[in-house]
């Protein structure tokens, strides 16, 4: 049996909450930390901040015995081993992300520490931001004999957040001495020595006793790069395959059917090949960005990461002209949106493409009217109800009479749609999909027009295919 460590996690964000109960699942002693005094509250009080799959039973099970929550950090940091920072890295305005948070964080540990810590950035930083927290623990007079900086990205995706955590691919820690190596070896030893996966409350995913996690040991500025080159290779990835989409089309040739191609070959892998409307989320933009601006401080031009945004940019005007193509002109249409969270399982909407569309058709005229089965609260903050923007109960209630219906974002609920009562519903029976949910024969067979990313569209009997008019 592992020895629990007392751990402290600042921030319950995405990141620093699943951090936190997972910790606590894995048997350890953790406080998580917030100044945002309600967020506390609700989390003291059962609540649960936000849409996550195994979330809200991890917290029943270990709220107030594995896991607390408060907003001080002072003591909270005293009774701990290692302290975790989880807060958030927002992009700036040079594309750099702003560690503002980090160094408020570090200067609040700063004046609590009293006996050794191991300091662990979670958070996606830059490279070197293990140099900085050491300078500004140093600034305040702390020896460096009383901490140590770790770096240890996290790779969890949300909707599968909490499985990612407890079953990950790899777990990653760039530490410069032996004492904090040795320390974060110890917490995650529950999965790498597979303890964890022997219990029978444990949650089921890849890793087993008999295949448990694995932790790689680097340097921490290895890391701190291993989490930013993850992330760009990924958004590499998805553009990579978009540009592909976009010359598949102009030859009639289909996406998927290059993807499945491509992927077959072990060194590329299927994964993370899928074309539509580009990536989104907290994540992928701002990494990308904030790679590209890392590269830039040391003299290097990595204009490969600008190609990947420009080409992810675009991918939102590609579907804007299908919009167009389809319809001719946008003033007066009537749409339906199906998605508005930037990818299914969650309610996140940052940089969502779905919203990007959606404020594009409403400027040039049409009236939308979105359903997504999780984010329409989120979404409502942005775009508030109005004349052209409504917001409806179901898929179908929102394919009412349309001219056109959009998918926009690629919840299983849109892929299994009872495609005869979306044809009674709608005005006309045209589908433009952004993240190519169904085969394009079964949609012509169903009735419909189907326009979808890389692949040729395919067209409703009355309607014929028309001539190219629109490029
Ligand atoms: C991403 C990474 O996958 C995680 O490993 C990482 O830890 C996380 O960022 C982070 O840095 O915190 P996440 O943003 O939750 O996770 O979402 P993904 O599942 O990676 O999807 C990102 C975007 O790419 C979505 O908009 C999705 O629709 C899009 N995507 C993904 C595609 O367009 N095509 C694909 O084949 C895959």
């Amino acid at each position: 049996m592992t020895k629990p460590v007392s751990i402290c996690v600042i921030g319950s964000g995405y990141v620093g909450l699943v951090a936190a109960v997972c910790f606590a699942e894995m048997g350890h002693s953790v406080v998580c930390v917030d100044n945002d005094e309600s967020r506390v509250k609700t989390l003291r009080e059962g609540g649960v901040p936000i849409y996550e799959a195994n979330l809200p039973e991890l917290l029943k099970k270990h709220r107030g015995h594995g896991v607390e929550f408060t907003t001080e950090l002072g003591s909270a940091v005293e009774r701990s081993d290692a302290i975790f920072i989880a807060v958030g890295t927002p992009q700036g305005d040079t594309g750099a992300a702003d560690l503002s948070f980090v160094e408020a964080v570090v200067s609040e540990i700063a004046r609590a520490i009293t006996s050794y810590k191991v300091i662990v950035e979670k958070s996606t930083v830059p490279v070197y931001t293990n140099e900085w927290i050491r300078r500004v623990m140093q600034r305040y007079g702390i020896d460096h004999a009383l901490f140590d900086v770790v770096s240890n990205p996290e790779f969890l995706r949300e909707g599968t957040a909490i499985v990612d955590f407890l079953h990950p691919d790899r777990i990653v820690v760039g530490a410069g001495s032996e004492r904090a190596a040795r320390l974060m070896e110890s917490i995650y030893e529950p999965i790498t020595g597979g303890s964890y996966y022997t219990r029978t409350d444990a949650l089921l995913g890849a890793c087993s006793s008999e295949t448990p996690a694995k932790l790689l040991l680097t340097s921490a500025q290895s890391a701190e790069i291993i989490k930013h080159a993850s992330n760009a290779f990924l958004a590499l990835k998805i553009s990579f395959i978009n540009a592909v989409a976009n010359l598949a089309e102009s030859v009639d040739a289909d996406v998927e059917d290059i993807a499945a191609g491509i992927g077959l070959d072990s060194r590329i892998g299927h994964k993370f090949l899928h074309a539509g409307l580009g990536y989104g989320g907290s994540c992928f933009p701002k990494d990308v960005a904030a790679f590209h601006w890392v590269a830039q401080q040391q003299g290097l031009n990595f204009e490969l990461l600008q190609e990947v945004q420009r080409i992810n940019d675009a991918q939102k005007d590609v579907f804007f002209n299908k919009v167009r193509s389809a319809l001719w002109t946008l003033r007066g249409k009537k749409l339906a949106a199906l998605g508005l969270a930037f990818k299914r399982d969650t309610d996140d909407i940052r940089e969502s493409p779905a919203l990007s569309v959606i404020k594009r058709l409403i400027e040039a005229g049409a009236s939308v009217t979105a359903y997504d089965p999780a984010a329409m609260d989120r979404a409502k903050e942005v775009l508030p109800p109005s004349k052209q923007m409504k917001y409806a109960d179901s898929a179908i209630e929102a394919a009412e009479d349309v001219d056109a219906v959009l998918i926009l974002t690629d919840w299983k609920e849109f892929a299994t749609l009872d495609l005869a009562e979306l044809n009674r519903a709608v005005r006309f029976p045209i589908v433009i999909d952004g993240r190519n949910l169904y085969k394009p024969l079964y949609m012509a067979e169903q009735g419909f027009t189907y326009v979808s990313i890389g692949r040729p569209a395919v067209y409703n009997a009355q309607q014929g295919k028309p001539r190219r008019l629109i490029a």
